[in-house]
C-alpha cells in the first residue's frame, strides 16, 4: 500500500493554484443529468470521488471523458434510473443523483447510502423533501424505489440546512412543474456553484447562498462549458500546513470570502493573512498561540470540514484550545493518530481540548477519514523527522495531488508505494 511520507520542519514557500471543489463538483455532476446533451466541466478535480460519479453517470448510459484536461458528459444517451448497490457503496454521496435522476426519468432506484467515518448519515430530509414534491419514495430491503409521476412545486422547509437536502431538493425541483420555494436551504458556497451551474444550463434558480431558494421548473434546458469554484477546504487544509510548518504561501484561484472563518482563526493564532476575491496570502513563523473556542456550524460558520486541520495546525501553540465540533457525531477519529505524533489532546463527547506541546515526532500514522487524514498532512510539516501516513485512499477522495500541492509550497514530502 503506498505511504506518504513527510520529513517536516520545512517553512513552506510558495505558490498554489488551488484545485477545483470535490463538494461542487460532485452535485454538479448529477445535475449534468438535467440536460440530455453535452456539458464540459473545466477545474474539474480529478479525485476517487469523481471517479465513482463518472461510474455511475456511464451506468446510467451518460458518457463522461476527461478531454484535455476538461471533464466532457454527455447524457443524451442515458437509458437507466438505478444506481446499483456497488456503486451506492463506493460514495455515500451518491444519493445526491437521487433528485437529479428523478427530475429527468420520473423514477429511480437506489440502494440505501450507507454511514461513513463520520458517523450516521441519515438522508430522512432528502427523502421528506422529494415527497413534498410528489415523489412516491418505497424504502425496501436496502433499496429506495422512487415513483415521480409528475412533480409539483411548491413551498418547502428544511428542519435544518443540510448541504446535500439542499442540493437534491434544487435539483428535483428543476423537474417540477411551477415553482419550488425552499426555506431554511443551506447557505454553503457550493450551493451557489450548483445555482450557476444550473443557470448556465438555462434553469430557472435564484437565492443559493441564502437561505430561500426558489426553482421554476421544467425550462429548456442547453449544453454549457463550466469552471468549477475553487476547493475552499483544500485551501483551508494548505494554509494551516504553512501556518504549523511556518513560512509564506500565497494560494491563487481562491475567494478569500469563502474561508474567512478559517483566516480569522489563523489570524487569531498569531498568521498573518490577508486576501482577496482571488488569492489568499499567509505568514506565519510558526509559533502559534491558542485561540477563543472553534465551534462548527453550518455556513457562514465554521467548517466542520475544517475541524481537523485547523486542529493540528494548533497542536504546537501556546496555550489550549477548545473545539466543539457540532455537525457530526464522530469527527475526532484523526485525534488517536495525533496523539501517536505527541499532540496533547482530551476528547468528551463533541468537545475536543487541544493543548499545545513544544515538539511534535514524526510517527508511522493512518488516515481515518478523508479531512483526518489531511490533519496528517498539515501534522507532518510542522513534526520533527519523518512521518508515514498510510490508508491514503481516503485523502484521495477529496485531495488531487497533496504531494504535488505541498511540495509546490516546499514541503518535504514523497509517495513512496
Ligand atoms: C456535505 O455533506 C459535505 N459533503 C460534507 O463534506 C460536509 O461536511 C457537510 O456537507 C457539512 O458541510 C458533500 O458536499 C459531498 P449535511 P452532507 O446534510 O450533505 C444531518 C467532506 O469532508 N442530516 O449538511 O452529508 C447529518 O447527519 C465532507 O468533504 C440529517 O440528519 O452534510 C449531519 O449531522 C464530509 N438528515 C448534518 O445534518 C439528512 O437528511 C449536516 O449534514 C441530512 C443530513
Amino acid at each position: 500500500m503506498s505511504q506518504i511520507i513527510i520529513r517536516g520542519g520545512q517553512r513552506l514557500e510558495g505558490t498554489l493554484e488551488v484545485q477545483g471543489a470535490k463538494n461542487s463538483v460532485l452535485p454538479i455532476l448529477a445535475a449534468t443529468i438535467l440536460h440530455p446533451g453535452r456539458t464540459v466541466l473545466r477545474r474539474c478535480p480529478r479525485l476517487t470521488d469523481v471517479d465513482a460519479s463518472i461510474r455511475i453517470l456511464r451506468h446510467l448510459g451518460c458518457e463522461a471523458d476527461w478531454e484535455d484536461g476538461a471533464l466532457v458528459v454527455n447524457t443524451a444517451g442515458m437509458n437507466r434510473w438505478d444506481v446499483p448497490d456497488h456503486l451506492m457503496r463506493e460514495m455515500r454521496s451518491s444519493v445526491i443523483f437521487l433528485g437529479a435522476i428523478l427530475a429527468r426519468c420520473g423514477r429511480a432506484e437506489m440502494s440505501y447510502p450507507g454511514g461513513c467515518e463520520l458517523g450516521p448519515r441519515p438522508i430522512d430530509l432528502h427523502l421528506s423533501t422529494l415527497r413534498a414534491l410528489g415523489a412516491h419514495i418505497r424504502e425496501e430491503g436496502g433499496r429506495l424505489l422512487c415513483q415521480a409521476g409528475t412533480l409539483a412545486g411548491r413551498e418547502l422547509a428544511l428542519s435544518l440546512p443540510s448541504v446535500g437536502a439542499t442540493e437534491n431538493a434544487i435539483l428535483a425541483a428543476c423537474g417540477c412543474e411551477g415553482e419550488t420555494v425552499l426555506v431554511n436551504a443551506a447557505r454553503e458556497p457550493e450551493i451557489v456553484d450548483l445555482q450557476n451551474f444550473l443557470r448556465a444550463l438555462g434553469c430557472d434558480v435564484r437565492g443559493a447562498g441564502s437561505s430561500t431558494v426558489c426553482v421554476r421548473g421544467r425550462q429548456a434546458t442547453r449544453g454549457a462549458d463550466y469552471a468549477v469554484m475553487p476547493d475552499r477546504i483544500a485551501a483551508a487544509t494548505y494554509l494551516c500546513a504553512a501556518a504549523a510548518a511556518g513560512g509564506e504561501v500565497e494560494l491563487t484561484g481562491v475567494d478569500a470570502r469563502h474561508l474567512s472563518t478559517v483566516t480569522a482563526a489563523l489570524h487569531e493564532a498569531g498568521c498573518h493573512v490577508s486576501g482577496d476575491s482571488g488569492r489568499i496570502r499567509l505568514r506565519s513563523e510558526g509559533d502559534l498561540r491558542s485561540i477563543g473556542a472553534i465551534r462548527t456550524a453550518p455556513y457562514p460558520g465554521f467548517p466542520t470540514d475544517a475541524q481537523a486541520v485547523l486542529m493540528a495546525a494548533l497542536l504546537r501553540s501556546h496555550g489550549a484550545t477548545v473545539f466543539v465540533e457540532n455537525i457530526f457525531e464522530n469527527r475526532y477519529r484523526h485525534v488517536d493518530e495525533l496523539r501517536r505524533m505527541g499532540a496533547d489532546i482530551s476528547v468528551a463527547d463533541r468537545v475536543a481540548v487541544v493543548t499545545g506541546v513544544r515538539r511534535l515526532s514524526g510517527a508511522g500514522v493512518r488516515c481515518t477519514d478523508l479531512r483526518g487524514g489531511a490533519a496528517l498532512l498539515v501534522a507532518g510539516c510542522a513534526a520533527e523527522g519523518e512521518t508515514a501516513i498510510g490508508d491514503i485512499h481516503h485523502i484521495r477522495r477529496g485531495y488531487e495531488d497533496p504531494v504535488r500541492d505541498l511540495g509546490a509550497l516546499g514541503a518535504d514530502i514523497r509517495l513512496e508505494p
